[in-house]
């Protein structure tokens, strides 16, 4: 890929290593993520993230959960610090962004008890060997990699969910929010028991998907 259509959703950015700061509070608790060039939104978080955050449900009891494509990993460490007990799971195709998250946790995350891992590779793949099934699965998706893309892993999903699982994911109605929500309920209603928009806020709509 060359540099003029290179972006995030490369396994080794080739872009000049700059480290970046962003600070912001989620949730009502400060966060400080380390970020750098070649991953998505390093200057800032995305609009996207911060309102999926502030509006995804993080289920009470101990569980397992999982940030999809976690970029430097906001969304994964804001459910380990609010779920401390439960397992949290980062992963991500880029190798900038895996080690920002593993950064991102060190400083983010001293004090919890449950575990955080973080595993490279695309979507499923870091559990292909492994029996692990997921109480959440949150994201927010590489649309640039296509529409279709996303659709036809959406269909892998209930594969990794716990019956009542949550699949929770944001998309911007720029991007195509109406048409996924309508292809959902046209060809996914016999996957997922639930198919929700649970919230929408500035051009962006939350999704709550419930597995049987
Ligand atoms: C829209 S960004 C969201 C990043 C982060 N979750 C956030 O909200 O800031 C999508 C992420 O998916 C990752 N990604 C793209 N293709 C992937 C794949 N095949 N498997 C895993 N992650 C992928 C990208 O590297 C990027 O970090």
């Amino acid at each position: 890929m060359d540099k003029k259509t290179q972006h995030y959703s490369t396994q080794f950015p080739d872009v000049r290593v700059k480290v970046y700061s962003v600070s912001e509070s989620l949730k009502r608790h400060l966060y400080l993520f380390k970020t750098v060039t070649g991953v998505f939104s390093f200057k800032q978080l995305d609009l996207g993230t911060k309102v999926f955050i502030e509006h995804m449900k993080i289920p009470e009891k101990q569980g397992v959960l999982l940030d999809l494509g976690c970029g430097y990993g906001a969304i994964g460490i804001v459910l380990a610090h609010l779920a401390s007990q439960s397992t949290v799971y980062l992963t991500d195709i880029n190798k900038r962004a895996l080690w920002c998250a593993r950064e991102n946790i060190k400083y983010n995350l001293t004090e919890r008890s449950g575990k955080v891992i973080v595993l490279p590779g695309s979507y499923f793949e870091p559990f292909k060997n492994k029996n692990v099934k997921f109480d959440g699965i949150y994201m927010n998706p590489p649309l640039r990699n296509g529409r279709r893309e996303f659709l036809t892993l959406c269909e892998d999903i209930p594969r990794y969910l716990k019956s009542k699982g949550l699949f929770q994911f944001v998309i911007k109605k720029k991007m195509g929010a109406e048409y996924v929500h309508n292809y959902l309920n046209k060809h996914h209603s016999e996957l997922f028991e639930i198919i929700e928009v649970i919230f929408k806020r500035s051009g962006y709509w939350i999704f709550c998907l419930m597995s049987f």
